[in-house]
């Protein structure tokens, strides 16, 4: 009997030990990068989302380069991952989508973002749909929405400067989503009953959460924020089919017209699911640049003077100060324009950039097997001093010579290659009008917070609150 309840034990015991030794050391024809897959199933994930106060990379992959190198093998949320810091590598996967990588997001984002999201989407299908996108936020667009960018900043600004204090990140996203909620869906948040917004707050509380989905957790609301925004957002749909837009056409319009034709691709779960990323990806991640461009400002006075002296010499010029902003104005702001990359270099909204190697991949001595996750980190390329001197220091002027230094291959914020960011330029003329407006009119004062948090997303856990007043 006992020598029977022994073997079993032992036997367990041994299996586990083997899977733990082949948890920890994958099978790979040929040489891995080093690493280590920290615990069974939970692998190093606990270490990944640990908050971190410092602007500098993230101490999980600043630890790991010091002890491993530029790339290295881990496992995150059940996943085997390879993190590569290395700038030739990271261009390298970006040039090779589609061929050798392709884009790949973590189950827990697939759920969250729908199965159709861009993100996941391959192929025809995808570049249809960007080219839809592009329609949309390209140059020709942009042009016609500047005084539209315009009119919202000089509004919203006006009503900020009436307060005693405005807490920046919520107020800019209140402010930008409302200008793309219009783009897309001509979404008035004064004439609709339900705040389409609130659902995406809920939203974004829950996404860089633990993926456990049971009542109470912030990932459970998270889900429900997504159920109840993309519940408002096939209403609107459905009522745009009975009163179609005339006057100004809007993407759910476009989107209609191409539901109606013969062998068309786009089905309506697809184009909600992109509704729904679009608004997302629009207003969090321009909100949290500014707030941080913001933040800023407030703490370096001299860099503050000189975008001052900038947009005050573009007013200068002007015949008449009631005109609007014109595209040739814009283009000139070319102070502004490195101020904003600097403001992205730094700000680095997004941690990781994640893709699937379709192939086994040799690259520098090491290999990455055929379908293991690989995270690009775009926060170690911006923060490398070798191309970015003092690479801490918010240096706009930096930028002066940056195109002979090579800044395409080193400058990530926006990712690159075929997946690049489509919303770059509606970024940056939000961005850029913005600011325009607001230190052209405006003084602001810090009244409390500023704090940032990166886990590993950029946050403000107790926001960032200004007064805005008068010149
Ligand atoms: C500061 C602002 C922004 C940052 C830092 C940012 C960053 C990024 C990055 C790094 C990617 C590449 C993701 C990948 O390769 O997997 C991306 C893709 C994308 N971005 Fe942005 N983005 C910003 C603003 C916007 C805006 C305003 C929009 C919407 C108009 C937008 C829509 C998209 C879409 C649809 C994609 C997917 C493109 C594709 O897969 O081809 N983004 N963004
Ligand atoms: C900002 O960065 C982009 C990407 O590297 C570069 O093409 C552009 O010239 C930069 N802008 C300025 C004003 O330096």
């Amino acid at each position: 009997m006992w020598s029977v309840a022994f073997t079993i034990t032992a036997f367990l015991a041994m299996s586990i030990v083997r899977w733990i030794y082949k948890w920890r050391n994958p099978v790979c024809n040929r040489e891995l990068p080093p690493g280590s897959m920290g615990l069974p199933l939970l692998g190093e994930t606990l270490q990944f989302f640990a908050p971190s106060s410092s602007s500098d990379i993230h101490p999980f992959v600043k630890e790991r380069m010091k002890r491993y190198g530029p790339t290295f093998r881990t496992s995150l949320v059940g996943r085997s991952l390879i993190v590569t810091t290395d700038p030739d590598l990271s261009h390298y996967v970006f040039q090779q989508e589609g061929e050798l990588f392709q884009s790949w997001y973590p189950d827990t984002f697939t759920q969250i973002f729908g199965k159709q999201n861009v993100g996941s989407l391959h192929g025809f299908l995808y570049k249809y749909l960007k080219g839809m996108v592009l329609n949309l936020f390209g140059p020709e667009s942009l042009k016609k929405m500047l005084p539209e960018v315009e009119c919202a900043a000089k509004r919203h600004l006006k009503l900020w400067s009436e307060q005693d204090s405005v807490e920046l990140k919520d107020r800019s996203a209140s402010m930008i989503f409302d200008l793309t909620a219009k783009k897309l869906i001509s979404h008035d948040p004064e004439k609709s009953s339900e705040n389409l917004r609130e659902n995406f707050v809920d939203f974004i509380k829950g996404l860089i959460s633990f993926p456990v989905n049971i009542p109470g957790t912030a990932y459970h609301k998270c889900l429900q924020g997504r159920k109840k925004a993309m519940k408002m957002l096939k209403q609107m749909l459905e009522e745009r089919q009975v009163t179609p837009n005339k006057l100004q056409k809007d993407f759910y319009d476009y989107v209609l017209e191409e539901l109606q034709r013969k062998n068309t691709v786009l089905t309506e779960a697809i184009a909600l699911d992109l509704m729904f990323v679009l608004l997302f990806a629009s207003f969090e991640t321009t909100s949290l640049a500014i707030t941080y461009a913001i933040k800023i400002l407030v703490d370096h006075p001299h860099i503050l003077k000189e975008l001052v002296d900038e947009h005050d010499a573009i007013l200068c010029k002007r015949q008449n100060l009631d005109e609007e902003l014109t595209w040739k104005e814009y283009k000139s702001m070319k102070f502004t324009f490195q101020f904003i990359n600097e403001t992205a270099r730094l700000a680095n909204i997004v941690p990781g950039v994640f893709r699937k190697a379709l192939k086994d991949i040799k690259f520098k001595g090491h290999t990455i097997p055929a379908g293991w996750a690989v995270m690009v980190c775009p926060p170690a390329v911006h923060l490398n001093p070798s191309v970015y001197k003092d690479p801490l220091v918010f240096n706009p002027w930096r930028w002066e010579d940056m195109e002979q230094k090579g800044a395409s291959k080193n400058f990530m914020a926006f990712g690159g290659g075929m997946r690049f960011c489509v919303g770059t330029d509606f970024t940056k003329v939000q961005m850029a009008i913005f600011l325009h407006c607001l230190v052209t009119k405006y003084r602001f004062i810090l009244v409390k917070g500023g704090d940032t948090v990166r886990t590993p997303g950029l946050q403000f856990p107790n926001g960032l609150h200004i007064k805005v007043s008068d010149r």
